[in-house]
């Protein structure tokens, strides 16, 4: 049995965090959280209400009248409600993409969105990925973790995501706006993204999933309290 610890992982689009994440706390049995899919969440409903992405008082407001859950779906994948609507497959529009990392630079929307995840997080035994993890959101985590990978191995990654949904992209556009979007969530002033002290930074350019999951469930379950 593992302790029922919070573990924190950040990275860039394309990290295979998501994969890696949903994977462990399937593992260990624990909670699955997908921050990104909160902001994204906030980010269709500014679509839908047509808010200026500059207009950080509306996004903040919009933000804080949004309900947002998480639902385990069939194998394990998880369904995003937003207002009691499921938008797990509008989240990943190309649009939501364009706009999401804007949103996510209001600090109002983050400070909002980072008392809720806190509160998942608040009993332990909570896999939460992101961007401010272990930096800001849980930066008490037991364990954190840091997942890079080189930019073209991200674009790859994220190309065969989107060609499997049925998007027809370049590659060269893939790259162009996951660089794009590390740029401003590196960027941004409010917990930009970055490694949190102590955080173990892996580089899964040329490790598999298992490889990575097995990295993260091995240091979770040597820590010698199972
Ligand atoms: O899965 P992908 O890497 O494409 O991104 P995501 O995890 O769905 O996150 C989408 C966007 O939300 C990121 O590019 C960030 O702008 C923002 N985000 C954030 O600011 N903080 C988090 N903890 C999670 C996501």
């Amino acid at each position: 049995m593992v302790r029922r610890v919070n573990i924190a992982i950040d990275g860039p689009a394309g990290s295979g965090k998501s994969t890696v994440a949903r994977t462990v706390a399937k593992k260990l049995g624990f909670l699955y959280v997908d921050t990104g899919a909160m902001y994204r969440a906030v980010t269709l409903k500014a679509i839908q209400e047509g808010i200026d992405c500059n207009d950080y008082d509306a996004l903040t407001d919009l933000a804080r009248r949004s309900r947002i859950d998480q639902e385990a779906g069939h194998n394990g994948a998880l369904r995003v409600m937003l207002d009691n609507m499921d938008v797990t497959q509008a989240i990943r529009a190309q649009e939501v993409n364009h706009n999401v990392s804007l949103v996510a630079r209001v600090p109002g929307v983050r400070k909002h969105l980072a008392a809720l995840q806190q509160a998942m997080a608040a009993n332990g035994g909570v896999v939460m990925e992101g961007r401010d993890i272990g930096t800001a959101v849980l930066p008490q985590a037991e364990f954190k973790f840091f997942l890079t990978a080189s930019p073209e191995e991200r674009a790859r990654r994220r190309l065969n995501d989107l060609l499997e949904k049925g998007y027809n992209l370049k590659q060269q556009q893939v790259i162009k706006e996951i660089m794009e979007r590390d740029r401003i969530d590196s960027e941004r002033a409010t917990d930009p993204l970055k490694p949190a002290e102590g955080a173990k930074v892996i580089d899964s350019s040329l490790l598999s999933i298992d490889q990575v999951v097995n990295l993260i469930t091995d240091a979770v379950s040597g820590e010698g309290t199972g």
